[in-house]
């Protein structure tokens, strides 16, 4: 019998997922988000449950391969593009398209050769992470224009605030500069990430790029219940011993919580290793038995505790849904100061895997 926790993913909501999202910009194509394992969910399960996308993006060099490996034989988009002029190779092998957004990847294609890539211009219109600024962008796009080794340029951005009405930095405000800068360039356009195809729809544009909402959580604002969506991941584990407290007893390392009253409580297999929040204060929500409850003082390398006050059936082989089916990451998220999109990703090597197809 192995250790009881387990991240189930569900194939089936990741398909119902990215149906959603198509039908919430009609027209567009999908780029489906894989990059960092799915988001945590698997790249072979998103291989299988994003079929019907029109292209995976990422970027991590080793997983495109991959994907081209298991069959994936649709477009692919390299969000970081490449890192060093050694990769190009790679890229032209595998056909992968990058998404050039320095000078220093403009001077590598330029001393490529062989065969030709589609790539993906970047501007950035404010989120000041990648792309070229907007004075930079006319002439970037002639640099590529003028290369042999370019066989076609699309533009992409990506919004800072998509899920905030109240940021000064509004999608309008990033898209007015994008059009602006691109003013006379004819290409095909990827701009909305999931918030952006959850709450901005009169934004348009011929790619959408959503990840997370894919996954079953929300960029923010409302929850991904209330856009319809479908938790892609479960993580599910048993309680593995039941103590029973009494008042001015405490619990864990540094007892940072302490009981009032007669209370029983749970152990549940799954601890911070295991990638659950050490951050999660008491409180914090969780299920046993199908009982909303909470956990309990500080979360430990291997465990964490939970309240049991009124799951009257819990003992020790009881089911504990940390988040999923039930129990949505993003609440478990906010109550250890993060989001979703963190925990999806951390779930660690050890915990075992399972999948669920309907
Ligand atoms: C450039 C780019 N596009 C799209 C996405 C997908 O964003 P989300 O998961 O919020 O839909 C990301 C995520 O980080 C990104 O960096």
């Amino acid at each position: 019998m192995p250790r009881p926790l387990v991240a189930i993913t569900d194939i089936s909501a990741m398909r119902f997922n990215l149906a959603l999202a198509r039908t919430m910009m009609p027209g567009a194509r999908v780029w489906a988000v894989v990059k960092a394992d799915a988001y945590g969910h698997g790249l072979g399960n998103a291989f299988k449950a994003f079929e019907h996308a029109d292209g995976l993006s990422l970027v991590e060099l080793n997983r495109a391969i991959m994907l081209r490996e298991l069959g994936w034989q649709k477009p692919l988009m390299m969000m970081e593009g490449m890192f060093s002029f050694d990769e190009v190779d790679t890229f032209q092998r595998y056909q992968l398209q990058p998404v050039i957004h320095n000078q220093v990847q403009l001077d590598m294609l330029q001393h490529a050769s062989g065969a030709p890539l589609h790539v993906h211009l970047k501007v950035n219109s404010g989120m000041n992470r990648l792309g070229f600024a907007p004075a930079e962008v006319q002439q970037a796009n002639q640099r590529l224009q003028a290369m042999p080794v370019v066989s076609g340029i699309s533009l992409l951005t990506h919004f800072a605030n998509a899920e905030n009405p109240s940021a000064s930095l509004t999608p309008q405000r990033q898209l007015q500069r994008f059009t602006d800068c691109t003013e006379g360039i004819t290409a095909e356009l990827s701009l909305s990430n999931s918030a952006a195809v959850l709450l901005q729809s009169q934004i348009k544009c011929d790619w959408i790029r959503p990840g997370v909402m894919l996954y079953g959580g929300t960029p923010g604002a409302a929850t991904a219940q209330s856009f319809g969506l479908k938790p892609a991941m479960t993580l599910q584990s048993e309680l593995i011993s039941v103590q029973q407290l009494q008042p001015g007893d405490s619990v864990g390392y540094g007892s940072v919580f302490t009981a009032d009253k007669a209370m029983r409580i749970g152990i549940v297999a799954c601890g911070y290793a295991d990638g659950y929040p050490r951050h999660a204060l008491t409180g914090t929500p969780i299920l046993v038995n199908g009982v909303r409850t909470r956990v309990l003082g500080r979360v430990s390398m291997d465990m964490l505790s939970v309240d049991l006050s009124e799951v009257f059936d819990a003992e020790i082989g009881s089911k504990v849904i940390l988040w999923g089916d039930g129990l949505p990451i993003d609440e478990v998220a906010a109550a250890a100061g993060t989001i979703g999109y963190e925990l999806m990703c951390a779930v660690a090597p050890r915990v075992r895997r399972e999948t669920r197809e309907d």
